[in-house]
C-alpha cells in the first residue's frame, strides 16, 4: 500500500472536521505498512469524518446556491434572522428584516425606529457620543412604551467611525436590510451671512454622511441580494429655500445620490429612495423665529405641521418587502407646499 497523499480540504471545511481527518491521517501514516490494522484504528474516526465531511458540504452547498442563483423569482430573498428565538421569547413572533436608523433617536428618527418595530423589524438606532445619556434614557422610555429598540453610538460625519460600526452591527445582527439616513441639522443663514462653518457642517453631516453610511452597507445587502435605502431629503432640496443654500444643496444632493445608487443596485434587490418631507412639528422646526415659522405654516396649503409619524408611514411603505419595484423614486410628504408658492 503506497502512503496516503496530504489532506484534501474543500470549501466549508470547518476547524473540528480538520480535526478528525488529521487524527485519521496521522494513524495512517503510523499504520501506513499494515493496512489492516491501520483499517481497523481509523474506522470511527473516518466514520466520524465522513459524518462531518456531509453536513459541512451539506451548509456550504446551501450557502453557495442562494449566492450563485440569487433570488427566486416571486420568493423571498431576505435572509431569516439567527435569533428568532429570542425574538419569540420576547413575544414577538417573526423579524422581518433587520434595520438601521441613523438620528433615529430625534424627532422624524424615533417615529421611524418605532414604526419599524411595529411593523415587526429589528431597529438600531444611531446617535452621537455627546447625546450618549440622552439615548439611553430613550431607549429605556421606550422600553417602558413597548418598544424593543437597540442604540449605537455613530458620528455619521466619520467615514472611519462608521465603518466600524457597520462591522460590527454586520456581525452582531447577521445582516442589515434597511438602511434609512435620517441623521441632519440646520445651520440657516442667507448667502451673504453663509460663512465656511455652516456651509461645511450641514454639507458633511446631512450629505457626506448619506455616502459615509450607506457605503458601509451596500456591500452586505447585494451579497444578500435584499436591501432598502431610504435617503431623508427635504421639500427644501425640491424647490430650495431663503437662507438654506447649504440645506438646500444637500438635500438636492440626496436626491440625486438615490437615483444614481438605483441605477447601480437596481439588479441586486437594493432599492434606493428619498423621502422630501414638508415643515414637521420637531425641535428642527421648533428652532425657526417664532415670526417666520408662523409665516411658513400660513402658507402650507393643509394648513399645518406634519406629523413626524406621517413621514414614518412613508418610509415604512418605502422599507417594505413589497415595494421592491419603487426605487430611485423621490416621495414627498409635504401638505401640497411644494406646488404652493412660498
Ligand atoms: N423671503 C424674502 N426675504 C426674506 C425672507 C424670505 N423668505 N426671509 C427673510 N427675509 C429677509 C428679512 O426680512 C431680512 O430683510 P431686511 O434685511 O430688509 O431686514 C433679510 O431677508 C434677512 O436678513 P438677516 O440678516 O436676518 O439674514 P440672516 O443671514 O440672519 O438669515 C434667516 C435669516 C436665518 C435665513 C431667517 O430668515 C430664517 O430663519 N429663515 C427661515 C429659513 C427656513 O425656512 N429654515 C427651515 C428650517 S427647518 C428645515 O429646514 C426642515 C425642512 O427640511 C423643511
Ligand atoms: P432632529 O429631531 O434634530 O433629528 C436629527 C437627528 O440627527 C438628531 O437626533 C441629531 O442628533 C442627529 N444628528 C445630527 N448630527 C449628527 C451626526 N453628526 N451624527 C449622527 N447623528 C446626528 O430633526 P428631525 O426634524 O427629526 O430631522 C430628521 C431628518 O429629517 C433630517 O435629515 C432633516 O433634515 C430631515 N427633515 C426634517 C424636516 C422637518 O421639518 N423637521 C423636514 C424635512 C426634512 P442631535 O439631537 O444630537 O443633534
Amino acid at each position: 500500500m503506497s502512503k496516503p497523499a496530504g489532506l484534501l480540504t474543500f470549501p466549508g471545511f470547518d476547524s473540528s472536521l480538520a480535526k478528525y481527518m488529521q487524527k485519521a491521517q496521522s494513524d495512517m501514516l503510523t499504520h501506513w505498512h499494515n493496512p489492516f490494522e491501520w483499517a481497523m484504528n481509523s474506522l470511527f474516526q473516518m466514520s466520524d469524518a465522513a459524518n462531518h465531511a456531509v453536513e459541512s458540504l451539506l451548509a456550504h452547498q446551501k450557502e453557495s446556491l442562494s449566492l450563485l442563483l440569487g433570488p427566486v423569482a416571486g420568493a423571498s430573498s431576505r435572509p431569516i434572522p439567527l435569533d428568532n428565538a429570542t425574538l419569540a421569547s420576547k413575544g414577538r413572533i417573526e423579524t422581518t428584516s433587520v434595520a438601521v436608523v441613523t438620528g433615529g433617536i430625534g424627532g422624524i428618527g424615533t417615529e421611524i425606529c418605532k414604526r419599524f418595530y411595529d411593523d415587526g423589524h429589528q431597529v438600531i438606532a444611531t446617535y452621537i457620543a455627546m447625546e450618549s445619556e440622552r439615548a439611553e434614557q430613550w431607549q429605556l422610555e421606550h422600553l417602558k412604551a413597548g418598544y424593543d429598540l437597540d442604540i449605537v453610538e455613530c458620528d455619521v460625519t466619520d467615514f472611519d467611525r462608521c465603518k466600524v460600526v457597520a462591522r460590527q452591527l454586520e456581525k452582531d445582527y447577521k445582516h442589515i436590510d434597511i438602511l434609512v439616513n435620517c441623521a441632519g441639522i440646520t445651520r440657516d443663514a442667507t448667502f451673504k451671512n453663509m460663512d465656511p462653518d455652516k456651509w461645511q457642517a450641514v454639507i458633511e453631516t446631512n450629505l457626506n454622511s448619506v455616502f459615509n453610511v450607506t457605503r458601509q452597507f451596500v456591500d452586505g445587502m447585494a451579497r444578500r441580494r435584499y436591501g432598502r435605502i431610504i435617503n431623508i431629503s427635504s421639500v427644501n432640496g425640491q424647490k430650495g429655500q431663503f437662507g438654506q443654500t447649504n440645506y438646500a444643496t444637500a438635500k438636492a444632493g440626496i436626491i440625486g445620490f438615490s437615483k444614481a445608487l438605483a441605477l447601480e443596485l437596481a439588479d441586486q434587490g437594493i432599492t434606493v429612495n428619498s423621502v422630501c418631507p414638508g415643515y414637521v412639528g420637531t425641535e428642527m422646526v421648533e428652532a425657526i423665529p417664532e415670526d417666520i415659522k408662523n409665516s411658513i405654516i400660513a402658507k402650507i396649503p393643509v394648513g399645518r405641521l406634519a406629523k413626524p409619524s406621517e413621514i414614518a408611514d412613508a418610509v415604512s411603505f418605502l422599507a417594505a418587502e413589497n415595494s421592491g419595484y419603487i426605487t430611485g423614486s423621490e416621495i414627498s410628504v409635504n401638505g401640497a407646499l411644494f406646488t404652493a408658492i412660498a
